[in-house]
């Protein structure tokens, strides 16, 4: 029996010896140790033994059950750490390596054409007012000198939501919103930035939404010259001190008279090229004198109060600006292009 547990205690140690795998270590653990290992089997057969030999077998076994135990914990540590070692190795970072650059985002080019106008406005006193994209007829019309059935209604071609809500077709509602706000007896001088609709096919120069930038300025006493004044800083500080301006005649419903701004040419210098179709003036916005049907309606005395307004697209302004020459470029959200005006 000594014998036997001699064997069972180096068939063990060696087999623990070349195993290099935890779960295998725990299997070997059950194999000898386990309730039906083979030491356990051999402790069995103990009853058998003279009372003299019982106690040195006894002991004996007890030598070899610690001496296994002290050997798979040993082991079982051992392949452990090693595991551990790699595990740390593994993710180890190398602190002294270059960070990968993060790559930041920039406002869109509409968004930073139009921060650059409101500025620029708001540098000659007018305040910023919003309106809403879903408008009632009477205010994107009918507040606009534009009755029911007026044939001007055709120019802009319109979602209907009901017979009497629309996706505005401009910015100019916000005229009439600000003045019936204001009361009818102190001056209003406004800009309004936003998106306008229209029932358009896509294509190079048409998008069914897009922006639009209003402006309004009701005081006593505001004449034409005002407006001259204020659109040739405006054309001046966005395009370039050597650009000039002119007013050409032009209709809108809400004005008299009505005029559109050109601005001079600047690849030909007014010679006539293709950008300017051979004029050598390029139209950017239109403006006039606000009609007395709109000042009154919105509750100005015409007879004491006067004013100017102007719509202008921010788009063009864009395209024109920076040679863009798609205006779905502007909506379409490729990065690539919209990349190029980060720092623009
Ligand atoms: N609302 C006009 C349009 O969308 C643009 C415009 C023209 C606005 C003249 C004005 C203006 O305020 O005076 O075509």
């Amino acid at each position: 029996m000594k014998d036997q547990l001699k064997a069972i205690e180096i068939e063990a140690l060696e087999k623990i010896n070349k195993t290099e795998d935890i779960k295998k270590l725990q299997d070997i653990k059950v194999a000898y140790l386990g309730k039906k290992g083979s030491l356990t089997s051999v402790l069995r057969g103990m009853g058998k033994l003279s009372k003299e030999e019982r106690p040195v077998v006894g002991e004996l076994a007890n030598a070899v059950r610690q001496q296994i135990t002290a050997s798979l914990e040993e082991k079982i540590e051992k392949l452990e750490q090693i595991a551990l070692e790699k595990q740390l190795e593994q993710e180890a970072i190398d602190v002294t390596l270059p960070g990968r650059p993060i790559k930041l985002g920039g406002p869109h080019l509409l968004t930073k054409i139009m921060e650059e106008i409101e500025d620029l406005f708001i540098g000659m006193g007018f305040e910023v007012r919003e309106g809403p994209e879903v408008e009632t007829d009477y205010y994107n019309f009918e507040a606009l000198n534009l009755p029911k059935n007026h044939p001007a209604r055709e120019m802009q071609d319109t979602f209907f939501i009901t017979k009497d809500l629309l996706m505005r077709t401009q910015t100019s509602p916000v005229q009439a919103r600000t003045m019936e706000a204001y009361g009818g007896n102190r001056p209003v001088k406004m800009i309004s930035p936003g998106k306008v609709y229209r029932r358009d096919t896509d294509d190079a120069t048409h998008s069914h939404q897009f922006t639009q930038i209003e402006g309004l300025y009701v005081d006593k006493h505001v004449r034409m010259s005002d407006l001259k004044g204020v659109l040739d800083i405006f054309a001046k500080k966005m395009f370039g001190n050597d650009r000039d301006i002119r007013l050409r005649p032009s209709f809108f419903p809400f004005t008299e008279p009505s005029v559109e701004m050109d601005i001079s040419c600047k690849i030909c210098q007014g010679k006539g090229c293709s950008i300017c179709k051979g004029s050598g003036w390029i139209e950017i916005l239109g403006a006039g004198m606000v009609h007395p049907n709109v000042l009154s309606r919105a509750g100005y005395d015409p007879n004491i109060y006067s004013g100017f307004a102007f719509g202008m697209g921010p788009e063009r302004i864009a395209m024109l600006k920076y040679g863009v020459k798609d205006i779905r470029q502007f909506y379409t959200n490729d990065i690539r292009f919209l990349k190029q005006y980060h720092n623009a």
